[in-house]
């Protein structure tokens, strides 16, 4: 029986597991959310008479993604007819404002209208937590935050502010949301999901999708949901990114498949392909798992795209991992290579029209991959609108948008420990001592893919708010504040916040074998202790660390993951204008050697299990 038709007892497990308590009324029946999702609609007919007027090569081009940096002639876009351009990690214009990017935006775009049939061109970011890669924008918390609020309503909301911030700047794709379900905290990707469990990937992920797609994908304020990474990321042998899930089917579609479920239920119009491997085998060339169960099962109707040069990984020469690919079900490659550099979209055309020509790839299935990818690029409204919305670009960054995304801050925080209630702090406290290297600096506060695939330390983006920041507009008049980074100079302060945690990363450069806290933060609260006043340690992290050896010296601490921009989100808290009532996305474990340790383990005896979290 498909997975897909017993999907309401995943929505109503998924509502049970976390806490939701959600009533098991009868399931209104699901509405099609949009035309592309059903056989026979008009943008299946318009895009079917739109195919039967394309030439091969025209076809060829609409299944290409190229990067930005790898466009050394722009006459190319038209030339070659890319489907898609992308800005991956490190690819952004000079001017990386929100009008930078709608200029770059717009450029490309009215390049790629000179082609013979004026097929306009999607244009795809990592909007991961924001539109992260633009100065100026908000930028949220994470989404192992977002898992931590048991919210989806407000993931929508926040998905909706992102959505309508990409489309300020005129693009139309964001490759989220990540549903992965992180099974090893080791993996660097950890943060990227909204938690260990199936059912908080399936709440928080279609939530995502509904807010990035909108009601209807036409909207001018909606942009393209991808969900990834199809199919097993979170669960690789020792957390290795890109590394080999070993289980069986039942396990595999147990932990890793309601994502998809549901986020091909609530529309999303783009599933991205993952690196990892099942049982050895590369999901890039997994016709039983992209083919077979997603579009056969699972009836997924969108279009699939592959991850950056994914393809190059499969066995073989590069002829033989486009033949394998997109026999396998990928519709749309992510091609980082440019003429003068090996496994280009030159490449990639003439290996495809070739393959089709010795009937090796059907011309069958390359009509099915541009049928997907024009009924999507039809139901946008992209050749009615294929420029941005000027209008829109001046809510890039807004005073509205930052609240919600200080809403998310305020619900992610889990109080993990609070002893002689010395949360919430007092505003009129005679002298507050802040400490910690994340204290007052944007960079750790926003964790990885912040203006750089990696991110950065320091003022990575020119309009935030630090916890030191919000710390001092937060207290009274006659309250001192003051601060070193290695909580020397804490004695006689009524309390010290200790703001911790990791330097910032995204993908394999945070795979750890060792989940320590830092010596200069562990010296941190140490000195503070030292000192002889309440400790308060605010952590910053993408997943659990290994804190058992420092908890004593905490009287309280609280789990603030990667908060974002908004910083006074967290002093919100400290402060009790908003009590904690976040809940741990994941099982906090007291020792390396328990990793991996998940809700549902037979032995299960964390620090702090999967949904723990304190109240004032
Ligand atoms: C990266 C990531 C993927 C991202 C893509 C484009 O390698 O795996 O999540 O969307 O490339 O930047």
């Amino acid at each position: 029986m498909s997975i897909f038709n017993n999907w309401r007892s995943v929505v109503t497990v998924a509502a049970f597991a976390v806490g939701l308590a959600a009533s098991p009324r009868a399931v209104a029946a699901p509405r099609v959310p949009y035309a592309f999702m059903q056989p026979g609609s008009s943008v299946d007919r318009q895009a079917s008479a739109l195919l039967a007027r394309l030439t091969l090569d025209e076809k060829i081009g609409q299944m290409v993604q190229v990067d930005m940096n790898a466009i050394k002639d722009k006459n190319d876009i038209a030339k070659y007819g890319f489907g898609s351009l992308l800005s991956g990690g490190n690819s952004d214009p000079a001017d990386i404002s929100p009008a930078g990017w709608a200029r770059m935006y717009d450029d490309f775009q009215s390049y790629a209208l000179k082609s013979r049939l004026a097929i306009p061109i999607l244009y795809g970011v990592d909007a991961v937590h924001g539109h992260n890669n633009v100065d100026g924008a908000v930028i949220f918390p994470h989404n192992i935050a977002l898992g931590a609020t048991r919210n989806p309503a407000l993931v929508e909301r926040a998905a909706r502010v992102t959505a309508a911030e990409v489309a300020g700047t005129g693009i139309d794709w964001t490759f989220a949301p990540c549903v992965t379900v992180p099974r090893n905290e080791r993996w660097g990707r950890t943060y990227e999901g909204f938690g260990e469990t199936p059912e908080l990937a399936s709440l928080m992920g279609a939530a995502y999708v509904r807010g990035l797609q909108g009601g209807k994908l036409s909207g001018r304020e909606s942009v393209l949901a991808c969900t990834k990474h199809f199919l097993g990321d979170g669960g690789t042998t020792d957390g290795i990114d890109q590394g080999d899930t070993r289980c069986d089917e039942a396990t595999l579609r147990r932990i890793h498949l309601p994502g998809y479920v549901e986020a091909i239920r609530a529309g999303s119009a783009t599933i991205m392909v993952s690196y990892n491997s099942w049982n050895g085998q590369k999901l890039h060339g997994h016709r039983q798992l992209l083919t077979d169960l997603l579009k056969g099962e699972l009836g997924f109707r969108g279009f699939l795209v592959s991850d950056w040069a994914a393809i190059d990984q499969l066995p073989g020469d590069y002829r033989s991992d486009v033949e394998a690919s997109i026999n396998a079900g990928l519709d749309m490659i992510m091609i980082p290579n440019g003429p003068g550099q090996e496994n280009n979209y030159v490449d990639f055309i003439n290996h495809l029209k070739e393959l089709v020509a010795a009937g090796k790839v059907p011309l069958a299935r390359v009509d099915d991959a541009v049928l997907r990818i024009l009924r999507v690029k039809l139901e946008m409204g992209l050749f009615k609108h294929p420029f941005g919305d000027k209008n829109l670009i001046a809510q890039v960054g807004s005073a509205a948008h930052r609240a919600v995304a200080r809403e998310c801050v305020r619900e992610s925080l889990v109080l993990l420990k609070n002893q002689g209630r010395v949360l919430p702090l007092s505003r009129q406290a005679t002298r507050i001592h802040v400490a910690g290297k994340c204290a007052d600096d944007l960079g750790y506060q926003c964790g990885g893919w912040t203006i750089e695939w990696q991110g950065r330390t320091g003022q990575v983006v020119s309009n935030g708010t630090t916890v030191l920041q919000a710390l001092r507009r937060e207290v009274k008049p006659g309250t001192t504040v003051t601060f070193s980074t290695n909580g020397l100079g804490a004695a006689g302060a009524s309390v010290a916040v200790v703001v911790i945690g990791e330097p910032p990363y995204a993908e394999m450069k945070g795979d750890r074998t060792d989940l320590t806290l830092a010596p200069e933060d562990v010296q941190a609260i140490r000195n503070c202790k030292q000192a002889g006043v309440p400790v308060v340690a605010v952590l910053f992290s993408g997943r659990p660390l290994i804190i058992t050896d420092v908890l004593d010296q905490c009287d309280a601490l609280v789990a603030a993951w990667l908060p974002g921009t908004e910083g006074a989100g967290v002093t919100d808290v400290l402060f009790g204008r908003h009590h904690p009532t976040g809940k741990l996305p994941c099982t906090w474990p007291r020792t390396m050697g328990q990793i991996p340790i998940n809700v549902g383990d037979e032995s299960y005896a964390p620090l702090f299990p999967f949904g723990f979290g304190l109240k004032y």
